[in-house]
């Protein structure tokens, strides 16, 4: 469904994701593992199309700051110069690391702000959906998204991410900074949407322990390199993983 093949991407002279390939299939979820600056937000934001926009604009403002090597496919199309909104369309969307809903608008404004790309008819249906996987979000309706708790806000942007139809969802670090309790909530919902609305996901995560036991396959990812790849469960027996990746 998904491949990205020898990815390098610099940030002026520094390497932040290297010679990195990655193959995603349909119906599966993939993790990538990584502590903190090991690639992984880079590597999310390159497949999704959001740091060809970002290096555009940095080019207009007459910096050559950002290069990207190596090829993306996804759905047999090589999308490597593809822009993010088409991206989009084409059912890859990002729900992005510690990225704010719009906080002056409530919860049900949001997820309608983020339905733009649906047809009208299929909007109520897919906003029912949100409020089945989160919940939590109904009672929330009509409360500013500014006021919502972490988890909560996470919550919304999954389900934002919802609205625009995704058929590959990429999530970078939607468990960061969570209590245990609502980590395990939703990676509860991240397994229903695979399985009810059939959305295959990519996952990006620093603390490897709540994700693995969900994933079919995983990468570990060091100092943007790749230095493991296994199913799940040899990734969480592997005893070099568990020193790792297994703390706090
Ligand atoms: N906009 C940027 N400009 C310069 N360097 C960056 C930028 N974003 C990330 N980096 C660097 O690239 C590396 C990878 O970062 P990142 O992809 O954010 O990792 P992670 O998400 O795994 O923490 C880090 O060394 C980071 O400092
Ligand atoms: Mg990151």
């Amino acid at each position: 469904m998904l491949s990205v093949d020898k990815l390098t991407v610099f940030y002026e002279n520094a390497i932040a994701v290297n010679d990195l390939s990655i193959e995603i299939n349909e119906g599966e979820i993939v993790g990538v593992i990584g502590s903190n600056s090991a690639g992984k937000t880079t590597l999310m934001n390159t497949v999704s199309g959001l740091l060809l926009d970002t290096k555009l604009k940095e080019q207009r403002k007459g910096g050559e700051r950002i290069n990207i090597y190596g090829q993306i496919s996804f759905l047999g199309r090589n999308i490597t110069t593809v822009w993010a909104d088409e991206r989009v369309k084409m059912g890859l969307v990002l729900s992005r690391e510690r990225h704010p809903v719009f906080a002056e608008s409530d919860v049900e404004e949001n997820l309608k702000i983020a339905s733009y790309l649906l047809p009208k008819k299929e909007k109520k249906g897919m906003m029912s959906y949100v409020y089945q996987v989160f919940p939590a979000l109904v009672p929330l309706r009509r409360r500013k998204a500014g006021f919502l708790s972490g988890g909560e806000q996470q919550m919304l942007a999954i389900g934002m991410s919802l609205m625009a139809k995704p058929k590959l969802m990429l999530l970078d670090e939607p468990l960061l900074g969570l209590a245990p309790a609502i980590q395990v909530k939703l990676i509860d919902s991240i397994l229903a949407i695979r399985k009810e609305a059939g959305v295959t996901i990519l996952i990006c995560e620093q603390f490897a322990r709540p994700v693995l036991p969900i994933i079919n396959r995983g990468y570990v990812l060091e100092n943007g390199m790749l230095t493991l790849h296994g199913t799940g469960e040899e990734l969480y027996n592997n005893p070099e993983i568990k020193a790792a990746y297994f703390g706090v």
